[in-house]
């Protein structure tokens, strides 16, 4: 199994879980993954870069691209970027997929291709399904489309909202957020969608394109009181409404003809549950001397005064 953008947040998560089920996985990214496992193997490189994709891709069984743009605003701000990393990458793996007769090709897609929102970052994933498709049915190159919803968890970094969301409260006590009290989003934790992704690797799921997303629909108003009663204390949070934001308000979903399937993983990680290991690690982050014993943050001899 060949994992591009295996050293990022949710392609790392993946690389576990493959590994855990016993594939052998070769990870294929710009930057060398701080997660590798030591049954797993790195190839450094470029997916714009043909012989770094062949040569990652012509052993490989199945392929999964997780490499790219991810962040919405990061797309707007550079179209020309997204365009080339995002769509010219994709088209690159299928075609060196197409050449190996590789036997899936497993895409790391967005809820963001059903409407409006998005921005760039959703123009990238709609053009990168479509050309997924047309391989399919031009060369019969077999994928899964995967579409996920709003990822947190472990290894996110600060471009994902709930860890931006904890860090901002434990650092000042305020949040600010782009658009309104009343969005409602779906949480689910990287570790449930990278089961759920594994999932899919069973035939019923060729050529099919899958929603990923939580099943605790939540306002982030509501997120947020929940993120303060956690910390115990009153949160002031800043709503921008910006109409301009690229995120949708309720629902991703516009009018579209064509529908995906929902897969709803079973939850193993509660939203609260994960988000208060997203506190301990960000706290752990932020007071690296502070250890936790039995449920208290210690401070270790050599601090005290
Ligand atoms: N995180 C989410 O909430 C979410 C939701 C829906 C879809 N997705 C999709 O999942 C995929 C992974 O997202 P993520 O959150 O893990 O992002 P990430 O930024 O953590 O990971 C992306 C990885 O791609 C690598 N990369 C970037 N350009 C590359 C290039 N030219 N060649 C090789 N590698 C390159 C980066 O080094 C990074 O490790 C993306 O396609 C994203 O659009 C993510």
């Amino acid at each position: 199994m060949t994992v591009f953008g295996g050293s990022g947040f949710l392609g790392s998560h993946v690389c576990d879980k493959l590994s855990e089920a016993g594939h052998r996985v070769t990870v294929v990214d710009l930057r060398p993954s701080p997660w590798l496992r030591p049954d797993q193997a790195m190839l450094a490189g470029d997916i714009l870069d043909e012989n770094i994709v062949r040569e990652a891709v012509e052993q490989a069984d199945m392929v999964f691209n997780y490499a790219g743009i991810a962040d919405i605003g990061e797309a707007n701000a550079r179209p020309v970027d997204t365009a080339r990393v995002n769509v010219l990458g994709n088209v690159m793996l299928l075609e060196a997929c197409r050449k190996a007769g590789v036997r899936r090709y497993v895409f790391a897609s967005s809820l963001y291709v059903y409407g409006r929102s998005g921005g760039f970052y959703r123009c990238s994933k709609q053009a990168c399904e479509i050309f997924i498709e047309n391989y399919q049915a031009m060369h019969g190159l077999p994928y899964t489309i995967l579409r996920y919803g709003s990822l947190y968890g472990p290894r996110a970094d600060s471009r994902n909202a709930i860890h931006r969301f904890v860090h901002e409260a434990l650092t000042r006590g305020t949040i600010t957020y782009y658009g309104a009290p009343t969005a409602l989003r779906e949480y689910v934790h990287a570790d449930d969608a990278a089961a759920a992704t594994l999932s899919v690797l069973d035939g019923e799921f060729e050529n099919r394109n899958i929603v990923i997303s939580g099943n605790q629909p939540m306002r982030v108003g509501d997120l947020f009181r929940m993120i303060g009663e956690m910390l115990g204390r009153e949160l002031s949070v800043k709503y921008l409404e910006d109409p301009n934001s690229g995120h949708y308000q309720i629902t991703p979903y516009s009018f579209m003809p064509k529908i995906g399937r929902k897969l709803t993983p079973p939850l193993s990680v509660d939203l609260g549950q994960g988000i208060l290991r997203v506190m301990e690690e960000e706290h752990k982050a932020l007071h690296p001397r502070l250890q936790a014993e039995g449920g208290y943050l210690m401070q270790p001899d050599d601090c005290r005064p």
